[in-house]
């Protein structure tokens, strides 16, 4: 059995592309491998949250994770902020991080860019603390995007050099998990490639059927095709990837062929059935996600048993780290 994580930041509200890109996988991971799935709080703070933020952001996060599927009693499900064991490793793990290569971090020089004025430590240490985050349990697979993988490279650097260093093959070399033909990629409503939340292009669980119905019909369309068995411009591409998600091969046929033999003025139509069918999909999760942010006693749980477990696997590690480094008791 393989030991997979993954963690995410609580900085927004899961989108439709999260679910079909990464949700769906980890639902079919949680029922065949030791799984970690974690909420990076420390993680966000390098862009100074505020506090009442920070809490309602993990709420959000954990009820929408729940809401979709992920289930406490196979996976261990936490907050990375209740297992102070990852901070102690983050302090050991610094000191096999050199400053010359954390400055050549993608991900940092661009966040350093951007915000000029903000270019502060926890920053810098970004990779390391995600590296503290993965060899805590030891983790055999992430499952990141190609923004992550550059971590996930100095998280295997890191411990390689720990287990060089100490003559011991104790840190496993964590890999980037990628689903390959099962992931499946959901486009933005405004043409562009991928839904995403900085591109605000994104369909959320949380939409209500008038907001969903709202942005579909605000979708990027043209005046229909120029003759009969045209390409499809992205755009138009763009919704038939998306039906094909959430509706049946009957409907995208129905519209694929409409396409073909060049008609026009059924944008409309097809727009109704795409918010409808996303509709369809995604009420039932909106309804669990709003149950389970009003029900604190099931939230309480869920973390207290999560934060044991991760607790208890993280010690385990821990001291078998101190022990090799020569942190021993009298
Ligand atoms: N850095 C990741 C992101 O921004 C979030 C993250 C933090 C993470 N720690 C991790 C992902 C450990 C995988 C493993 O998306």
């Amino acid at each position: 059995m393989k030991t997979v994580l993954s963690g995410i930041r609580p900085t927004g509200n899961l989108h439709l592309g999260n679910y079909y890109g990464a949700m769906i996988n980890f639902l079919k991971m949680q029922e065949e491998n030791k799984c970690f799935f974690f909420i990076a709080d420390w993680h966000s703070l390098t862009t100074h949250p505020d506090p009442k933020h920070l809490h309602t952001n993990v709420k959000n996060v954990l009820a929408e994770y729940l809401a979709c599927g992920l289930d406490p009693e196979k996976a261990t499900l936490y907050i990375q902020s209740d297992v102070p064991e990852i901070a102690e490793l983050y302090l050991l793990l610094g000191m096999q991080a050199y400053i010359g290569e954390l400055e050549k971090t993608v991900s940092f020089k661009e966040k350093a860019r951007q915000n000029p004025d903000n270019v502060n430590a926890g920053l810098f240490t970004y990779p390391v603390l995600m590296a503290a985050d993965i060899l805590i349990h030891n983790a055999d697979y992430v499952p990141v995007g190609k923004d992550q993988e550059q971590h996930l490279e100095m998280t295997r650097n890191y411990a390689k050099r720990f287990n060089h260093r100490y003559g011991v093959e104790y840190f496993k070399q964590p890999t980037a998990y990628n689903f390959g033909q099962e992931l499946i990629k959901i486009p933005g409503l405004d043409g562009s490639g991928k839904m995403g939340k900085s591109e605000g292009n994104c369909v959320y669980l949380i939409d209500d059927p008038k907001a969903i119905e709202k942005k579909v019909k605000g979708a990027l369309t043209d005046n229909g095709p120029e003759g009969t068995n045209t390409p499809k411009p992205d755009y138009i591409e763009n919704l038939f990837s998306i039906l094909k998600v959430v509706s049946t091969p009957e409907v995208v046929a129905y519209y694929d062929n409409l396409w073909n033999i060049g008609e026009t003025k059924w944008y409309g139509n097809l727009k109704k059935q795409l918010a409808e069918d996303i509709i369809q999909v995604t009420t039932p999760i909106r309804e669990r996600i709003e149950d389970i942010k009003n029900d604190a006693a099931y939230l309480r749980k869920v973390t207290k048993e999560g934060t044991e477990k991760a607790r208890a696997s993280a010690d385990k590690t821990l001291r078998e780290v101190r022990e090799i480094m020569g942190f021993r008791a009298f």
